[in-house]
């Protein structure tokens, strides 16, 4: 499906079909109100209605912001990938709802289709859209913008879907390279031999019972002037099965999603580079397979993380922050970055804190983390602060290393598992630092906003319009 964008009025185009959002009070004064009436359409957000002779298509809209022009316009998705239409137009009224409307548009009518023999066919080509009233020139910037965007976060949501048996480190790895090549970006991988020369230990044993070698991937985008420099981090556990401390059956199910940190930020540094931010961002990302053996790694272990802090092991399915805390000290060791976000899908605690559809933030910086959330809100991910205190800091003490990989207590699970990466976190970094819990917000299995089942892509729309606005 190809979209566009035209500088004509909507009437000038010739599409097999027309599409119109309306807002309860534009359908009362609307010319077609008494046939709109009689097939029941009220213009209720989510509702839609076709009139086949006129060749139009009525979509309800609650209101004009951004969130629901998003939400109207993955409605009008789905009921057009539903008809024959080969091709539709839909007028733009304003720049700023333009990026809601392409997000709707290319997220909207996002499918995942490798594993399917037959996938089902769709007419829709084009969709048109079009506006001769505004600044064309910063409507198609916006566009541009908006269109990179969501392709990064098809990207991403594409390496978090694809499933475990196909994407291991090993393939990571290999998929991350091609996007360096393909982006010219700089890239660096290291293999085992190598992990174990730069003594990250933490994150060699979470891998130790898989047949794959875990990697630690480093690519950078490097602009020649770049006013900040930044680093992401992402949590890439191919697979996470809970390790001998096994998941139950139902747990397991869809943990091939515990790769989305590590794919965010491979989608983040693809949406920058193509959209040629002045910003140095380096991605890092620890690539491991959390399986069972008899060489795995053991509750009551204490590794040698590559910071020197020694670690107990209680839980071997709290693996995520033993490989970020050795992948966040790698990053501060090789880049003094203005800021440092890690993106992982860290704890269920998370869910049961702030529900599946918001991403977890935490950190020492007010300002980063409200600066975050505006960026949040602007690029229509949801966020929610947690925060943190020196009680539940307690809870990680070992009586024999120098910190648990759990919390002695069951309560504020995303929090102790933020404090433990915090332990990681060098003095001169704590106000630069924030963690992004993404383990509700980075799949679903019910489709949701611009959402349908599998990866959703969380993080890069967020960080990519937090960048652009530096
Ligand atoms: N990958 C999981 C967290 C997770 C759970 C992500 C559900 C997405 C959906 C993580 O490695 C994990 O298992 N965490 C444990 C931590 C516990 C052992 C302290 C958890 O959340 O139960
Ligand atoms: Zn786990
Ligand atoms: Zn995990």
């Amino acid at each position: 499906m190809n979209i566009e964008l035209l500088n004509k009025n909507t009437s000038d185009i010739d599409s097999d079909i027309r599409v119109e959002f309306l807002t309860q009070d534009i359908l009362d004064g609307h010319i077609e109100k008494a046939t709109l009436d009689k097939a029941g359409f009220k213009a209720e957000q989510d509702s839609t209605c076709f009139l086949h002779e006129k060749g139009v298509l009525f979509c309800g809209l609650e209101s004009k912001k951004s969130d629901d022009m998003r939400a109207t316009t993955v409605s009008m998705i789905k009921a057009l990938k539903a008809s024959n239409y080969e091709s539709a137009s839909l007028g733009v009224a304003k720049n700023n709802t333009l990026q809601a409307m392409v997000e709707g548009i290319i997220l909207g009518s996002y499918e995942f289709n490798d594993y399917k023999s037959s996938p089902k066919e769709i007419s829709l080509k084009t969709i048109s859209l079009a506006s001769n009233e505004l600044d064309f020139d910063e409507l198609k910037k916006t566009f541009d913008e908006a269109v990179i965007i969501s392709n990064a976060t098809c990207f991403t949501r594409d390496i978090v879907n694809t499933a475990p048996q196909e994407l291991n480190p090993e393939t990571l790895a290999i998929l991350a390279s091609k996007l360096a090549i393909d982006n010219g970006l700089e890239y660096n991988i290291f293999g085992e031999d190598r992990l174990k020369e730069e003594k990250m230990n933490s994150m060699l044993a979470v891998g130790r019972a898989s047949i794959h070698e875990s990697q630690l991937i480093h690519l950078a985008y490097k602009p020649a002037n770049p006013k900040k420099i930044i680093s992401l981090v992402g949590k890439g556990l191919t697979y996470d099965s809970g390790g001998l401390s096994l998941k139950p059956a139902a747990s397991m199910v869809t943990m091939k999603m515990d790769k989305a940190g590590a794919c965010a930020v491979l989608g983040i540094i693809k949406a920058v580079s193509e959209l040629k931010l002045d910003i140095e961002v380096h991605a890092f990302v620890g690539a491991v397979e959390n399986m069972i053996g008899g060489n795995a790694y053991k509750p009551d272990d204490v590794l040698v993380s590559r910071s020197g802090t020694t670690i107990e092991v209680r839980n071997t399915d709290a693996e995520g922050r033993l490989v970020l805390a050795d992948v966040l000290t790698y990053a501060q060791d090789t880049i003094e970055a203005d800021a440092i976000f890690d993106f992982a899908t860290l704890t269920g605690a998370c869910l049961v804190a702030l529900g599946q559809y918001t991403t977890g933030l935490m950190g020492h910086s007010h300002k980063l983390k409200h600066d975050i959330s505006r960026a949040g809100t602007a690029s229509g991910e949801l966020t929610g602060s947690l925060p943190f205190n020196k009680h539940l800091k307690k809870l990680l003490k070992s009586d024999i290393a120098d910190i648990s990989n759990v919390s002695s207590k069951p309560y504020g699970g995303a929090i102790t598992a933020g404090l433990f990466l915090d332990k990681f976190i060098q003095d001169k970094n704590k106000n630069r630092w924030i963690h992004f819990d993404i383990a509700g917000s980075a799949y679903t299995e019910t489709p949701w906003d611009c959402n349908v089942y599998g990866g959703t892509g969380a993080g890069v729309r967020l960080m990519s319009e937090y960048l652009k606005g530096l």
